[in-house]
């Protein structure tokens, strides 16, 4: 089994939507059981609180469902086979931790096609443009597992 876990700065928008996202993914190639997936935070910020009602908004519009209630990143997380972040920020504060393994951290779209920052709705609002970047990275991601034969 492969443990996936997203990272975001405050847990409540992105990372939680990677999660949310990633599964319906892989329910829907009926690959579900192949995966752990988990989603935390590298801020104390928001930890206990659901997810933020404009990234919940977001996936219902698009028939994603399920629930995820903010943590921090811990130990167990980084034990993980793919830490997965969604910016740059994210990248420089992972590779902090004590006991990080560098080779596990990658940027969600640097998997895909256009390299790049998942956009952050949190100031701009645009969690559509959140949504499609996620989609974007998800999918490269998953292909990229399946091309090098992690399953
Ligand atoms: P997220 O969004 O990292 O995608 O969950 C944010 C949540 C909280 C804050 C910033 C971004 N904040 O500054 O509290």
């Amino acid at each position: 089994m492969l443990k996936i876990t997203f990272v975001c700065l405050g847990n409540i928008c992105r990372s939680p939507m990677a999660e949310l996202i990633f599964k319906d993914i892989v329910k829907k190639q009926g690959i579900e059981n192949m995966f752990n997936i988990t989603s935390a935070a590298t801020s104390s910020y928001e930890i206990g609180e659901p997810i933020y009602y404009m990234a919940s908004k977001t996936l219902t519009k698009h028939n994603i469902t399920g629930s995820h209630t903010a943590r921090k990143l811990n130990k167990q997380d980084l034990l993980s086979d793919f830490i997965l972040v969604m910016d740059n920020n994210n990248y420089k504060n992972v590779l902090k931790l004590e006991g990080i393994d560098k080779n596990k951290v990658f940027k969600l779209c640097d998997f895909t096609s256009n390299p790049r920052e998942v956009a952050d709705p949190w100031y701009t609002h645009n969690f559509e443009k959140a949504y499609e970047d996620i989609v974007d990275g998800c999918t490269a991601f998953l292909h990229y597992l399946k091309t090098n034969n992690y399953f």
